[in-house]
């Protein structure tokens, strides 16, 4: 590309070609925005501790569509969202255009109180995604202009891309606005649950003769009892923690279940380190389109 005056361009257009002209790569540059990643509470919060304290995930992001919360998501780096390909798969581009994202929210009534809006250029949802049997529900956003970090707006670590860590039999919070129980309404404030994960045999051997599909590789089932995410959750994230003080990493999507809370099946999550790959590929396509603009 030339390395010119660009004219009238979003700002982050502009960083781009900054960075494209001053020998960075993009790539780098985009990878190395989630240096900071995996703010959130210091230790992972125990089972019964279910409103969160406001603002202490601040990866965390509402979608919106006419100011109505229905999905979650998380923010990986300082344009993009990671969040379920269900959320936004029956969107044209002109419902895209009425999307927004909403950060460093906490309260959703009476009123809500993001701290900052942004707008969707782009939704990317995987290829593979099937409405039927939920495989592949994985989707990213394209921010209209970057998010600039703040104490309360800041990304979530990935994980690395490898099948060795099943991340089975680990205490994980899933956070979300959705429904409390199964015929509730709403949560006000953002809401955590402690689950614990499972082996995927285990989970297999959970939904064995209800659900034909089945449980892929690329999922990952946690529950506890008595407590599930439900409708309004998905997109949101599953998190662990290695130990007080550490990170937070993403290991898994909202994404679909049998009912809310029963005892006899769990929740089920896209597995992230299945899709970093996808992830990433997104991340370079979005610099192409933005590139070649
Ligand atoms: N699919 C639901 C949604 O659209 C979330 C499902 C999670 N269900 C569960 N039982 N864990 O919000």
């Amino acid at each position: 590309m030339k390395c010119s005056n660009p004219g009238v361009l979003p700002v982050y257009l502009l960083l781009l070609i900054t960075l494209q002209c001053s020998g960075v790569s993009v790539n780098h540059a985009l990878k190395n925005d989630n240096r900071r990643c995996g703010s959130g509470p210091y230790k992972t919060p125990s089972f019964g501790e279910t409103n969160a304290v406001k603002n202490s995930w601040p990866s965390m992001v509402a979608l919106l569509m006419y100011n109505r919360q229905f999905c979650g998501g998380s923010l990986i780096d300082s344009i993009h969202v990671v969040t379920a390909a269900h959320c936004v798969v029956s969107f044209s581009a002109r419902n895209i255009s009425k999307l927004r994202v909403a950060l460093g929210m906490h309260s959703l009534r009476p009123v809500k109180d993001p701290q900052v809006t942004k707008t969707v250029l782009r939704v990317a949802y995987h290829n593979d995604f099937n409405a039927e049997t939920f495989y592949n529900d994985i989707a990213l956003l394209t921010l209209d202009s970057p998010v600039v970090f703040t104490p309360t707006i800041s990304p979530i670590c990935l994980p690395p891309n490898d099948s060795s860590d099943q991340h089975a039999y680990r205490k994980t919070v899933a956070i979300g606005w959705g429904a409390p129980t199964e015929n509730g309404t709403q949560a006000n404030v953002l809401q955590q649950i402690t689950i614990l994960t499972m082996t995927n045999a285990e989970c297999r051997n959970r939904f064995d003769g209800v659900v034909t599909s089945g449980i892929a590789d690329h999922m990952i089932c946690a529950s506890y009892p008595g407590k599930d995410t439900c409708t309004g959750d998905s997109g949101g994230p599953l998190l662990v923690q290695d130990m007080p003080g550490a990170k937070w990493i993403q290991i898994g999507i909202i994404s679909w279940g049998i009912g809310c809370a029963d005892p006899d099946f769990p929740g089920v999550y896209t597995r992230i380190s299945s899709f970093v790959d996808w992830i990433e590929k997104q991340n370079q396509l979005d610099l192409h389109i933005l590139m070649s603009k």
